[in-house]
């Protein structure tokens, strides 16, 4: 990347995560293909380019033409209609594809697949394609359940096929169990972490804390704070989308793992400290935005704690501060930090800067109603020798991209 070129990243129009990125969607003859459409959509907002191919059943269930208008490209359909391979060949179309995704996929394209048939255009493109092949499996529960199905799929997942799902819940037949195919949205999000990803940090690891931690005072009650952690995932998604491998420490929190993003789930600063400690070795990006607790109860009582007294004083020590045991390390990553300020923001922050001895910390003001547990923020960065970059305000997914592209830029010129 060259010097400036995060503005192009960051200030050009961001045509989403899959950006550009190739998809067959294949659909088969399940009631779910009622969804394929709305799936076709997800894909497209986040930036693919999709060409639904869908086999005779599925043509029982949705027209053609919905998915033409969704996906902007005609339907394939038959493996011998000479017009259309004409325009490109199923071969050059099993090329084309940097994913092969079939949902809804029925009992019976699994039975195919298992057995490597090739009797329609969906089974060819399947099996002629170097791209990686996901099922999302859809159909009546006793049919999942049934041991010829398991056998399949058992097969197809030891060939590599990557199988989603199928959910519990109740079905279009009446009947409640496992086999609903997953929702649009979620196959979406699936799908992208199955694309090989590219970008400034292909290659590079980044590992990222995010959320709050718990203290512990007894076995029901423990100290906490307001982080909501959405911040951490924002950034640990953004970092993905520019192809860096992430791993997320993460502290209790309501929120879904961005796709392709390893999660490591924690609770107490000192787990959260111990799996840094396990992974940092490997990373070469560290961002530290988790909100961990300064303190936490010297003694936490084994049982709970019974109101016997008016007044119940809470012994507090230190915890460790991860932050700065990471930047201390001698062989240490580029090391970003995070502050919080309600007051003289930037003036705390360079001194945090350069008390933790850090690389990079993004700041922003806290309190009145600003910050914590919202979905927009506001984030100025700074660096030494007076560096300073403003993100300006937005989503903080919006502004988690800002921030990882600048990082992006400032570590890979710190390493040539
Ligand atoms: N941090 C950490 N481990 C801790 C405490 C903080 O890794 N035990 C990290 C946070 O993830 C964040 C940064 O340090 O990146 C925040 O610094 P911190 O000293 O916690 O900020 P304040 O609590 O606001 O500090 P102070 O009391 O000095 O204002």
């Amino acid at each position: 990347m060259t010097r400036g070129s995060w503005k192009t990243l960051i200030l050009g129009p961001y045509s989403g995560p899959m950006n550009g990125k190739r998809i067959v969607l294949g659909v088969t003859g399940g009631i779910a293909a009622y969804k394929s459409p709305d799936l076709v959509r997800r894909l497209v907002e986040r930036g693919a380019q999709v060409q639904v191919v869908m086999t005779s059943g599925a043509r029982e269930f949705v027209t053609p033409l919905t998915f033409q208008a969704v996906s902007g490209r005609e339907v394939r359909s038959e493996l011998w209609d000479s017009a259309a391979e004409a325009a490109m060949s199923h071969i050059e179309l099993a090329r084309w594809a940097d994913l092969v995704l079939v949902a809804p996929a029925t009992a019976d394209f699994l039975a195919q697949l298992s057995h490597g048939l090739a009797g329609s255009l969906l089974g060819t493109l399947c099996l002629a394609t170097a791209a990686p092949v996901a099922v999302a499996p859809a159909m009546n529960q006793q049919m999942w359940a049934n041991p010829a199905t398991a056998a399949n799929v058992a097969l197809l997942r030891a060939r590599g096929v990557q199988v989603l799902g199928p959910g519990v819940g109740s079905q279009a037949c009446g009947e409640t169990g496992e086999g609903r195919m997953l929702e649009p949205v979620a196959l979406a999000d699936a799908a992208m972490a199955l694309l090989p990803v590219q970008g400034p940090l292909a290659g590079h690891r980044v590992l990222i804390t995010a959320g709050p931690t718990r203290e512990r005072i007894d076995p029901v009650r423990f100290i906490s704070n307001r982080s909501s952690g959405k911040m951490g995932y924002a950034v640990a998604q953004a970092a993905r989308e520019l192809g860096a491998e992430v791993t997320l420490v993460s502290g209790p929190v309501n929120l879904c793992t961005p796709p392709g993003v390893r999660r490591i789930d924690v609770e107490t600063a000192q787990q959260m400290n111990d799996a840094v400690e396990a992974e940092v070795a490997a990373a070469q990006v560290f961002i530290a935005t988790a909100a961990v607790a300064d303190y936490r109860p010297s003694n936490p009582a084994s049982l709970k704690i019974k109101k016997v007294t008016d007044s119940l004083d809470l012994r507090m020590e230190r915890t460790v501060d991860i932050l700065h045991a990471v930047a201390q390390r001698a062989n240490r990553p580029y090391v970003v930090g995070f502050a919080a300020e309600t007051n003289d923001v930037e003036l705390h922050a360079r001194a945090k800067l350069e008390r933790k001895n850090l690389d990079l910390i993004a700041v922003n003001e806290v309190g009145d109603c600003k910050g914590f547990d919202r979905d927009d923020n506001q984030v100025v960065v700074l660096w030494h020798n007076g560096g300073r970059q403003e993100l300006g305000e937005g989503s903080k997914t919006v502004l988690a991209r800002r921030l990882m592209a600048l990082i992006a830029e400032r570590y890979l010129a710190a390493r040539s």
